[in-house]
């Protein structure tokens, strides 16, 4: 009698405030070294009335979450359904810039792209999303993007929740706006007014009596989250962008930027079968400059989720799994990081436009393609400080590298905030100096980017690139092709089209199919040409292969024919 008095209860409480939930959305899994990623145009129903026009990839909106084991080699095949060109960066992830799916590695509607690289990054949770200059605000407001899990012997060693969808959570937060046919807005707007936790709108999730790890990824726009509990328990970070805390770290309290990720476990074990908490943001009262923190309900800088505090998610408490985490480990894996003295170079970004009517920069200058605005030599170790006295907040992030944050203008850095980084708060007012070592890859024309993570801004031109060269000058060796340097075979070819160089030293830094008329059909990056290029979906007719030289970076063109 007393429990149906209290279920009556919560029911009346649940309708008189109109909550009802949808259960969190666990993207799929994909694993092993192929990874195929259709992107495409599609719809999802994401509200009452008209579906919302979405992209996905593979997926109505969003991707598979993709499982790399570190030392794995990993081939990406990138399909571009879409109406519209667009790119895939792997963020966080060293490796090639020609593979880094920046906003020089254009993927056009209809091609296949296919970068390749050994995974060297630790255990953590990183994602991929388009990066098209000017694009990717609209690009990621559709949908577009993914998760990246990376598990390595280090990770696997610990006592720690890792099944995926049951004690191993994957959340990426988000939000929109939607006009009156349930269209996405994405011009000039930098927050949304409506929750997406993983593409769900009021999300809702059973969670098990036990320590649960929880992998947070902020995908907005430009809004920040300051995450915590309902009951204001304490929870633990146990990793950061690039990798595992050398030990968990105690808080009730997190601001995840636009970019950061954050993992963390959380421990249900004391919690009742049947209650209920929320996971929350906590925006309301924030300093100016925190983004989210404005006022205004409405507008170009405004949203009805500023500067409130709003779930992200709800959670159910249910039964205890077998073979549960209860403890929370004491320590995590052992970190040598960089410090400040280990630079020899220094470089400095600053923060600069943003008056009214005019986008914000850095160092004075909006981003072109064809500006290198920084060099770094190979293998250096680098200090950079990137400085805001500007009159908002920004999210810095950095391709190729992890860095580590040695230094805050404002005081300390933050424990929460020690471990490698690849996206990092800057606040008004506030220099932040981090050092990172940018070895491995070297490259004379695909450059790596710097931004701010908040893609409207990042569209608007927030944005630089850096060349890393190599220390030995290259100059033109004796390995370069010349058109009389290859051959392909056989032709017409059926299934597998073969790269014959001459010279066996030389390589091969591009290759790229057209038709006849010009339209790129498949793009490979430094392609593996022993093993033949898979021409089998290909209709009959003929086709141009154009392969770049990998010392000149010169072009030569041969015809084809598919049967
Ligand atoms: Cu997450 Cu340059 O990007
Ligand atoms: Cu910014």
């Amino acid at each position: 009698m007393k429990k149906t008095g209290i279920v009556f209860l919560l029911f009346i409480t649940s309708l008189l405030q109109g909550q009802t939930y949808n259960n969190l959305w666990i993207p799929d899994t994909i694993s092993g070294t192929q990874f195929n990623l259709n992107l495409k145009d599609t719809f999802a129903q994401l509200r009452p009335g008209n579906q919302t026009i979405t992209a996905g990839i593979n997926n109505k909106i969003w991707g598979p979450t993709l499982f790399f084991n570190k030392g794995d080699t990993v081939h990406m095949n990138v399909h571009n359904y879409l109406n519209d060109s667009t790119t895939i960066h792997w963020h966080g992830f060293h490796l090639p810039a020609v593979m880094d799916g920046g906003p020089h590695q254009i993927i056009p509607p209809g091609t296949i792209w296919k970068p390749y690289w050994k995974v060297s990054n630790n255990a953590s949770t990183y994602w991929y999303h388009p990066h098209l200059h000017t694009m990717t605000q609209e690009h990621l407001t559709k949908g577009l993007g993914g998760f990246i899990i990376v598990r390595d012997p280090q990770e696997r060693a610990l006592a720690i929740p890792r099944r995926y969808g049951i004690d191993d959570i994957p959340l990426v937060l988000t939000s929109r706006r939607y006009d009156a046919s349930n269209a996405f807005a994405y011009t000039n707007i930098a927050y949304g007014d409506y929750m997406l936790s993983n593409g769900t709108p009021s999300a809702q999730i059973s969670l098990p009596k036990q320590m649960v790890r929880l992998r947070i990824l902020n995908a907005e726009i430009e809004r920040g989250y300051d995450i915590g509990f309902s009951d204001n328990r304490t929870f633990y970070i146990i990793g950061n962008d690039g990798g595992l805390l050398n030990a968990p770290v105690p808080v009730t309290r997190v601001k995840l930027l636009v970019g950061e990720r954050i993992e963390i476990l959380v421990n249900f074990s004391n919690d009742v079968l049947g209650s209920s908490l929320d996971l929350k943001s906590y925006n309301a009262g924030q300093t100016f400059g925190f983004p989210g923190g404005e006022p205004s309900s409405s507008g170009p800088l405004g949203s009805l989720l500023n500067n409130t505090n709003f779930n992200v998610l709800h959670i159910n408490i249910g039964a205890q799994t077998a073979n549960p985490i209860t403890v929370l480990p004491t320590n995590l894996v052992n970190n040598t990081y960089w410090t400040a003295a280990d630079a020899t170079v220094n470089k400095s970004v600053n923060v600069t436009g943003g008056t009214p009517g005019n986008d914000f920069t850095l160092d004075n200058a909006s981003f072109a393609l064809s500006v290198i605005n920084k060099t770094v030599t190979l293998n250096s170790i680098e200090k950079w400080t990137i400085t805001n006295n500007n009159v908002f907040g920004h999210a810095f992030h950095i391709h190729d590298v992890e860095f580590k944050i040695v230094a805050r203008s404002s005081g300390t850095v933050g424990v929460h905030e020690s471990g490698w980084k690849d996206v990092v708060y800057l606040p008004k007012n506030e220099s932040v100096t981090f050092v990172a070592k940018f070895d491995d890859y070297a490259d004379t024309i695909h450059p790596f980017m710097y931004h701010c993570h908040f893609s409207n801004h990042e569209d608007g031109g927030m944005m630089g690139q850096f060349i890393v060269k190599s220390s030995v000058p290259t100059g033109l060796s004796a390995n370069e092709l010349t058109e009389s340097d290859f051959t392909i075979y056989p032709n017409p070819a059926n299934n597998k089209l073969f790269i014959n160089l001459s010279d066996l030293g030389a390589e091969v830094y591009y290759l790229r199919i057209t038709n006849v008329v010009g339209k790129t059909l498949y793009m490979l990056p430094k392609p593996q040409l022993t093993e033949g290029i898979d021409i089998s979906h290909f209709s009959p007719g003929v086709y141009m292969v154009q392969l770049t030289h990998n010392k000149t970076k010169k072009t030569t063109t041969k015809k084809f024919v598919k049967e």
